[in-house]
C-alpha cells in the first residue's frame, strides 16, 4: 500500500512516525473513516466538517482545509486503485519530542497526518446485509466526549471482544438503561412504522451515515423520532438495525439471544440500505 505522512505519498514499510507522537502516547488524536464505492468518496463533505469540529474541539489546529483533504482522499485513491473499501485518516497533536502532560505549543508542535486505504471488496454487496447482525447488550464506560472522534478506542475494541467471546457480531453501550450506540456505529428501532434513535449530544458520534440516512428517511416519508430507547424496547422492536461509514445500514436481527420482530432483516432497515447505496454511488 502507499500511505501518507505529513505532505508525502510512501510505501507502507517507509513510513514513519515519532515515538514521542501524542497520538502514540496519549491517543490525543482524531480520525475519520470514509467509504469508497466504485473509486469514490461516500459522503466525503460531512467527514471533513466532523474532522475540522473534532479537532476544533481539542484545540488541535486543522492542517489543510477541505479541498486539500479532498485532493489527498482522492490521490490515495488512485496510487492505491482502490475501487471498493475505506480511506482512514488520522490527525495527533504531533511530536512534541519528549512525553508531558501539557500540551505542547502548537506554534512549534505541528499536527501530525497519516491516511492510508483498506480495499473492501464486497463492502456494498455484504452478505451479513442479507443475514442481518448479533449484538449484546455491554455497559457504555466511555468518557463524556463521545461526540469528538478521537482514536482512544480500547473500549469500543474490548466491546467487540467481549461480542465474539458471546459468539455475536458486536455490542451496543447501555447507559442508565438507555442505548447510547454501537461500539462503532450509531443504532436505530423500527416500532409500528416509526424509526426510533438517540438524539445527538455528546452521548454519542454524530455520525455522518445517520446524517444521510435521516435525510432518505424524510425523502421516503418515513417518520422518524428522535429520542432515546432501552434494550428491552429494543428486543421488542419490529426491527433494528446500525449505521456508519463502514457498514452502511446494517440490520440487527438479535439482541441478547432475543430475535428481533422475526428474526430475520426488516422491510424498513432494507429499504434504507437499499437508498442510501444507490444515493452513494
Ligand atoms: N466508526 N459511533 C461510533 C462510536 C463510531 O465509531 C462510528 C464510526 C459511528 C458512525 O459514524 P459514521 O456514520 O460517521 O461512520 C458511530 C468508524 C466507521 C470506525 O471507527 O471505523
Amino acid at each position: 500500500r502507499i500511505v501518507y505522512v505529513n505532505g508525502e505519498y510512501l510505501p507502507e514499510a517507509e513510513a514513519r512516525v515519532s515515538v514521542f507522537d501524542r497520538g502514540f502516547l496519549m491517543a490525543d488524536g482524531v480520525y475519520e473513516v470514509t467509504s469508497v464505492l466504485d473509486g469514490k468518496l461516500v459522503d466525503f463533505a460531512g467527514h471533513t466538517q466532523r474532522l475540522a469540529r473534532s479537532l476544533a474541539e481539542l484545540g488541535i489546529e486543522n492542517p489543510m482545509g477541505a479541498e486539500e483533504w479532498l485532493a489527498v482522499h482522492r490521490e490515495l485513491v488512485a496510487r492505491n486503485a482502490l475501487t471498493e473499501g475505506m480511506v482512514y485518516l488520522q490527525v495527533t497533536r504531533g511530536n512534541p519530542g519528549d512525553r508531558d502532560f501539557a500540551f505542547p505549543d502548537p506554534a512549534v508542535t505541528k499536527p501530525t497526518v497519516v491516511l492510508f486505504t483498506q480495499s473492501k471488496p464486497g463492502l456494498a454487496d455484504n452478505p451479513a446485509a442479507k443475514a442481518g447482525m448479533k449484538v449484546i447488550s455491554i455497559p457504555d464506560i466511555r468518557w463524556g466526549r463521545r461526540d469528538i472522534k478521537t482514536v482512544q478506542l480500547l473500549y469500543p475494541s474490548m466491546g467487540k471482544m467481549m461480542a465474539k467471546a458471546a459468539g455475536v457480531d458486536d455490542a451496543w453501550l447501555v447507559e442508565d438503561g438507555f442505548v447510547t450506540e454501537g461500539t462503532s456505529n450509531n443504532v436505530y428501532i423500527v416500532k409500528g412504522g416509526r424509526i426510533v434513535t438517540r438524539p445527538l449530544s455528546n452521548d454519542i458520534l454524530h455520525g455522518i451515515t445517520r446524517a444521510a440516512l435521516l435525510r432518505y428517511a424524510a425523502e421516503a416519508q418515513l417518520t422518524v423520532e428522535e429520542r432515546p430507547f432501552t434494550v428491552d424496547e429494543a428486543k421488542a422492536a419490529d426491527e433494528a438495525f446500525f449505521t456508519s461509514a463502514s457498514a452502511f445500514v446494517m440490520p440487527v436481527v438479535e439482541i441478547d439471544g432475543a430475535k428481533v420482530g422475526t428474526g430475520a432483516p426488516g422491510p424498513v432497515a432494507t429499504r434504507l440500505r437499499e437508498i442510501y447505496l444507490d444515493e452513494s454511488r
